[in-house]
């Protein structure tokens, strides 16, 4: 994927606030700290356009970035983090299950795991969640290059056969760009699925009267 654009559109906790412009959406979504900011600012080929952060809850709350002026990338707050007060986790949790209810124009989800972390709890509840709801997704394993490439496959097997669906995960890595290639793939493909994109409202339509 050539990247012509990339700027950051605006930043949500309700749908009232999400883009209103009509593009395929790709949303990133797992624990805390797994690495989903790095992992869009390596895709985008972007140092900083994304804040991140050591410390886990970097995100809190949902951010939206303008591709090629054609694509949406949404940064979603990470679920997990021991630190958050109970209020503020329900809040996340609602905000983020709302985004992935209704945001109609929503293409793909990029589930992001830890190579180094055993799937717990709330992975399982993602997981189950999704494909309760019908919700197709790709399944990231990133900080991959944590781990010597023989350890890899070791690593990687049981998370995807613990977390995954019937595509393979995709090993990646935000600081040397492993799977990059691979996980653009998969989004254009999804991204130019067979589901149709809804048209707005002929009153959004400028010049419509
Ligand atoms: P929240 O916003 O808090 O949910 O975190 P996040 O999932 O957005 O994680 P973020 O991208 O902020 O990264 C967390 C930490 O992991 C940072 O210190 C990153 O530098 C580091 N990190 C992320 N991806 C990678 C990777 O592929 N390899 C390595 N070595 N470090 C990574
Ligand atoms: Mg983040």
């Amino acid at each position: 994927m050539k990247i012509l654009s990339a700027e950051f559109e605006t930043t949500a906790v309700k749908p009232n606030q999400y883009p209103k412009e009509y593009f395929p959406e790709i949303a990133f979504v797992g624990r805390s700290n797994v690495g989903k900011s790095s992992l869009i600012n390596s895709l985008l080929n972007r140092k900083k356009l994304v804040k991140t952060s050591a410390t886990p809850g970097k995100t809190q709350t949902i951010n939206f970035f303008r591709i090629n002026d054609s694509l949406f990338f949404a940064d979603l707050p990470g679920y997990g983090f021991a630190k958050v007060p109970e209020a503020v986790k329900k809040t996340w949790g609602k905000m983020i299950e709302e985004y992935l209810l209704k945001r109609e124009t929503l293409r793909a989800i990029v589930f992001i795991v830890d190579i180094r972390r055993k799937p717990g709890e709330l992975d399982f509840n993602l997981k189950h969640w999704l494909d309760a709801n019908g919700i197709d997704y790709i399944l990231a394993i990133t900080k991959a290059d944590k781990i010597s490439q023989t350890k890899r496959t070791k690593l990687i097997r049981p998370i995807e056969q613990q977390l995954g669906n019937e595509e393979r995960a995709i090993p990646y890595s935000s600081k040397t760009s492993l799977g990059r290639k691979e996980l653009w793939a998969r989004i254009i493909e999804k991204t130019e699925g067979k589901k149709e994109i809804p048209q707005p409202p002929e009153e959004a339509i400028e010049g419509l009267s």
